[in-house]
């Protein structure tokens, strides 16, 4: 029997785990499928999916740089993908290139049902304004918090974000702002890192005082990228949190928009922990 085609596109991309956990998925759900790796050339991507459409592939996912030209090569585009103004999953249908994101609903999955802790009425401080934090700020708002502080280096940037997002923060309820990393209204039930501070070495660009004591702190990486905050936050009484149940809920919803299934996340993310703690 032929397999259906996926893959995912990045540049870099050899480091991605998104290749094991579909493959997982597939084995789990009973799904026939291959899913591989593709670096494409910086200025090949809307080429390199093109290819990828006429070698027979059902969808891919989009990783880093591409995820904004992913949503402009969009003909259809859902509603949180033109939120995030970004794309980390397309479908190939129908002659279609259909755009979405779940990196948002990945991180509320995780928060939500693999650690346990409804957002519903909290207080949220997002620290970052870049394409990370777009893809989330939507379906945090959806999971109906009390509060979300937008911070960022840039002032314009994080007012840019909230700006588009107020219309969704006002139906759900949600006082949503725009702040500098400094003078910022603590403390907070749940701070979620979208910089890339840890990886390049930066401190942790916020004031301890804004957890909450045992606030949650979520960073959006894993590994060595969320290390320097994770210890940051465990040294000022938070319970850390690092990115890696993002990516297998991410991609949990990327599998059921191609395949209409469901796969078992929770399980596959305590298999990939025990993966990469070796
Ligand atoms: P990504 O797509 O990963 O979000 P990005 O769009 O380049 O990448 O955004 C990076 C984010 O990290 C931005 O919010 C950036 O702040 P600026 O908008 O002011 O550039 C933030 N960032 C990067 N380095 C930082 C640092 N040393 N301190 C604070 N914020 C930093």
């Amino acid at each position: 029997m032929t397999k259906d085609l996926y893959c995912v596109m990045g540049h870099p991309v050899s480091h991605s785990r998104s290749p094991w956990i579909h493959a997982r998925f597939a084995e789990l759900t009973g799904q026939q499928l291959h899913y591989d790796k593709r670096e494409i050339p910086l200025d090949h991507f809307a080429r390199s999916v093109q290819a990828f459409i006429e070698e027979g592939g059902r969808g891919c996912n989009i990783t880093v740089p591409f995820k904004f030209e992913a949503a402009k090569i969009a003909t259809h585009t859902s509603t949180r993908g033109l939120l995030a103004q970004a794309s980390n999953v397309l479908t190939f249908k129908d002659g279609q290139i259909l755009a979405d994101n779940t990196d948002g609903i990945g991180l509320v999955d995780d928060i939500e049902r693999n650690a346990g802790l409804p957002l519903k009425g909290l207080r949220l401080l997002l620290i970052g304004a870049g394409g990370a934090a777009a893809g989330v700020l939507g379906p945090l708002l959806q999971a109906g918090p009390a509060h979300i502080s937008v911070a960022n280096r840039t002032l314009h940037k994080a007012s840019e974000l909230v700006a588009r997002h107020q219309p969704l923060a006002e139906q759900r309820n949600t006082a949503l702002e725009a702040h500098t990393l400094h003078g910022l209204n603590g403390p907070f039930d749940v701070i979620i890192n979208a910089t890339a501070t840890s990886l390049s070495g930066a401190a942790v660009p916020v004031a301890a005082h804004v957890l909450k004591p045992g606030a949650m702190a979520y960073d959006m990486m894993y590994g060595p990228g969320a290390q320097g905050f994770m210890d940051w936050a465990q040294a000022h009484g938070a319970v850390p949190r690092d990115g890696l149940g993002m990516l297998v809920e991410q991609a949990a919803e990327a599998f059921l928009i191609w395949r209409g299934v469901r796969p078992p996340s929770g399980q596959v993310l305590a298999e990939l922990r025990a993966v990469i703690q070796g």
